[in-house]
Parts: structure tokens; sequence; C-alpha cells
């Protein structure tokens, strides 16, 4: 019998070394070290490649004897879904999808399955059974035309073996940490389990042009479980998140080899699964009858699509000894930096007062074109003025309190007009190239924070 071959793996990174080690060299973790089986010395276990019989040799090329192919993309049947590849599927990519357990990955690629039109899909779950799948599939509205095949499945040889004899267009993995390779040993779900099944999957993908999805668990601190490299080795990594107690839910991609990274798609789950929201603006700017303090909104960009999002603060006196500064969906430090800059640059006493900050419908800004709406909000709840819910603001905040330019301004200045505001604040530096009589809201440029506040407080 062939030797087993082991090495210990760091759960944490995948670091991988030839004996056990306290911390990780790489990721500086403590105790992470396990012992992995690697190789069971049987080579004759067939994988994607020896399974077809035929393995390529490649040979270098003359960049230009090599052919472009204008890259083919296939829409999923979900606009939402198309955007965020960047416009549809391309062949032989392999797209990643992490979120926490419950957000709705399997219903949103199942609802895949069901809808792409004229391609034959296969569904391999290792987490549910077939009645399972079956009841969910019930739940939502599928495409008469779909071609869709359910395989409950955890051998990554027997799902090749199933693979060659249905010869889907498709293949969807839920989840990648439940299967396994008979070349390794350890367990499902281990580095080097996750690692093998997910090379094998990608060489079946790049072989024979086949789109594959896996759906990725996620560690407790929202990193797709695993080593980083399985990020490293498939093409598109998106993140599907949001808060299970709202409807809402974002599509967001990390990495695209073939698109722009930090697209992002809504969607809103329902009893029949998940819709499209087309226009999130809508959904974003909450619906107020009367003027309140301490909201305003503010013209972001996430991706390529501008969006108009409500931001809340509180700022109330501290009623225990130390003030508490606490935000939902923005960076806790950078609200502090903004704090700060209003205690220094403006005046406002706020150093002794809790702060509050919250962006509606739980998503998570991280364009700074939207610091001036959130200075704003701040203090408008301190002085406990309101601002006219026509007003909206699009610039970046410096330390000095000058106001900077931000990227792509005309696009947000026309959602802005689009969704009936009648002004917009933005930064002096953005005028530069703007043909501001192209629109029809009421432009105001600002270069300093406390032009802001007397032309919005007098
Ligand atoms: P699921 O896809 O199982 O999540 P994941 O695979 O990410 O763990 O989503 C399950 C949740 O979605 C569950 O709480 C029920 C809800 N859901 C709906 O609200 N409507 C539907 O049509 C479906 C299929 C699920
Ligand atoms: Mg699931």
């Amino acid at each position: 019998m062939a030797k087993t071959k082991s090495a210990y793996f760091c759960q944490s990174c995948g670091y991988e070394s030839a004996k056990w080690l306290g911390k990780c060299p790489s990721c500086n973790e403590w105790n992470t070290f396990v012992e992995e089986v690697i190789d069971k010395g049987s080579a004759n276990i067939p994988t994607w490649k020896s399974a077809s019989g035929t393995q390529r040799l490649s040979k270098p090329s003359k960049v230009e004897e090599i052919q472009s192919a204008t890259e083919e993309r296939t829409s999923t049947g979900d606009l939402e879904l198309d955007r965020v590849l960047g416009g549809g599927l391309i062949a032989g990519s392999v797209i990643l999808i992490g979120g926490e357990p419950g957000i709705g990955k399997s219903t949103l690629m199942l609802q895949l399955a069901l809808n792409v039109t004229g391609k034959k899909v296969l569904y391999v779950s290792g987490e549910e059974s077939e009645q399972q799948i079956k009841m969910r599939a019930e739940r939502i509205t599928a495409n008469p035309k779909a071609d869709c095949y359910i395989l409950t499945e955890t051998s990554t040889q027997n799902i090749f073996k199933q693979i060659e004899q249905l010869e889907p267009e498709i293949v969807i993995v839920d989840s990648i940490q439940t299967l396994h390779s008979s070349h390794i040993e350890s367990t499902p779900g281990s580095v080097s389990q996750v690692r093998e099944c997910t090379a094998e999957l990608l060489r079946f993908a790049k072989e024979t042009n086949t789109p594959v999805f896996l759906i990725g668990h996620i560690t407790k601190d929202g990193a797709i479980a695993g080593p980083k490299i399985l990020e490293h080795m498939v093409d598109t990594v998106l993140q599907f998140e949001g808060d299970r107690h709202h409807i809402y839910r974002i599509l967001r991609s990390i990495k695209n080899r073939f698109g722009a990274a930090s697209e992002l798609g809504i969607y809103a789950m329902q009893s029949n699964g998940l819709r499209e929201v087309s226009n999130p603006s809508e959904i974003l700017l909450s619906q107020r009858d009367e003027e309140l303090s301490g909201i305003t909104i503010g013209a972001t960009l996430e991706g390529a699509r501008p969006m108009l999002i409500e931001t809340q603060a509180l700022v109330s006196i501290a009623a225990y000894g130390t003030p508490q500064r606490s935000a939902t969906g923005f960076d806790t430090k950078r609200m502090n930096m903004l704090l700060a800059v209003l205690e220094k640059r403006c005046g406002f006493r706020l150093s002794a007062k809790d702060v509050f900050l919250n962006i509606a419908g739980g998503i998570k800004v991280e364009d700074p074109a939207i610091d001036l709406s959130i200075m704003a909000a701040i203090i408008s709840s301190h002085e406990d003025i309101f601002i006219s819910s026509k007003i909206c603001f699009a610039a970046e905040v410096g330390l000095s309190g000058e106001i900077r330019a931000v990227n792509r301004i005309e696009q947000r200045i026309s959602e802005a007009e689009k969704l009936g505001f009648e002004k917009i604040f933005i930064s002096n530096y953005n005028l530069k190239g703007l043909n501001k009589d192209k629109f029809k809201i009421q432009i105001v440029t600002v270069s300093k924070i406390e032009e802001v506040f007397s032309l919005l407080f007098g």
C-alpha cells in the first residue's frame, strides 16, 4: 500500500506546514493547525481530467497569434445578477457566493436554475434532500421552459460522473464546504478538502467552458470559510448580505475578473422567492409626511449605479459619563473623524454628546460622497432644525473641513433630478467640465463645511 502523506494546515488562512505549529506564521492566529491527509497515494482515482480521457498539452503562443474571443455573455434571467456579474454569465467562469446562513443563497441559486432559458442546469446539493429542494422550488415562480436537474451528492468523483452523462450547461454547487474528494482524506469543510474540491471544479469549468456557481459558508467575522486562496482561485466572488429581519438583500461583487467589482444588486425576499428591486432609491428613501430633524439624503454611487440613501442621526446629551458613538451601515472610525471636524472647524460642542448614526434600509455605504450628508444630519439633529426632504448632498469632507470633489457627479445629479429633488449640494471642485445648464435641479457649490451650514441654517 502506498504511503499516506499528511501536512498541517492553518484552519484560518490555509498556511501549510510540515510540522505542527502553535502560532501561524502567516496570519498570526494561535492554535489553528490541524493535521490533514493530503494524498492517499492512490493515483488511479479518476479526477475530472482523467475521467474525460484527454490531457491537453499547453504550448506557449505569441500574443498576436492568439485569437481574441469576444467574450460572450449569457443572461441568467435575473437582471440584478446579470449586472453584478458585469453584464451576464461568461462561459467557463467560476463564481463563489458567500453569505450568512438563512440569508437566501440557496433560494437565489435555485431561482436562477428555474429561470434561465434554454440552458440545462444541474443543481448539486449536499445540504438538503430532493424533497426539501422540491418544496422550495414550489414556492418560487419558475419559467415553464426551465431545464433543471437536482442531484444530492457530496463526492466530487460521483458528481463528475453524473455531469459526464447529463452534460449540463450550468452547474450550481450548494455548498463547497459539504463536498469531499477521495484524493484527500480530511473531513469535508477542512482547508485541504475545500481547496481540492474547488480546484477540481475549476479544472472542469475551464476545460468544458461550463460556468460553475459555488455557494460558500462564511465564518463568524464575515469572511468566506476556508482558505483565503479560495477567493484567489475563482473568477468572481459575490457576497449576499442583508439583515435577516428586513426583507431587503444585497448582492455585492467583491472580486470580478470579468467586470467591475463593487457592483450591487438589490432583492426583496418575499413569500414566493426573491424579487429584483430595479429602482433602489424608492425603497431607501422613507416616505415621511412631516419634517423631522436629523434626516438627510446623500447621493451615493454603488458600483455603477447611483442611489439616494437616507442617513439618520440622533445627537443627545450623554446621560452617562462617556458619550456613546455608534453607527450602523457606516464606518464608526470615519464618523468619529467627521465629528472631530465639526468640533474643531465649526465649533459645535459634540464631545459630551451621544451620537447615533443609521443608514436606512440596512445598507452599508463605503462611498465617501455620503460624508456631507452625514455631517448635515448630525448638525440637524444637534440643532434640532429640519432639512427639507427636497435637498440632497454629494461630497466628501476632508480633515480641514474642505468639501472635496467626488467621481461621476453628473450621474448623481441626474438621479437626484429624476427622483424630484430640488437642490443638491456639491463641491466647487466638481464644477470643472460640468454643464450646469443641462440640469433643472438647483446645484449649490460649496468649498468649506461652514458655508454649507450657513446656507442650510442661516
Ligand atoms: P435559504 O436560501 O435557505 O438561505 P441560505 O441558503 O443562504 O442558508 O433562505 C432561507 C430563508 O428564506 C428562510 O428564512 C425562508 C426564506 N424564504 C422566503 O422568505 N421566501 C421564499 O420563497 C423562500 C424560498 C425562502
Ligand atoms: Mg442554503
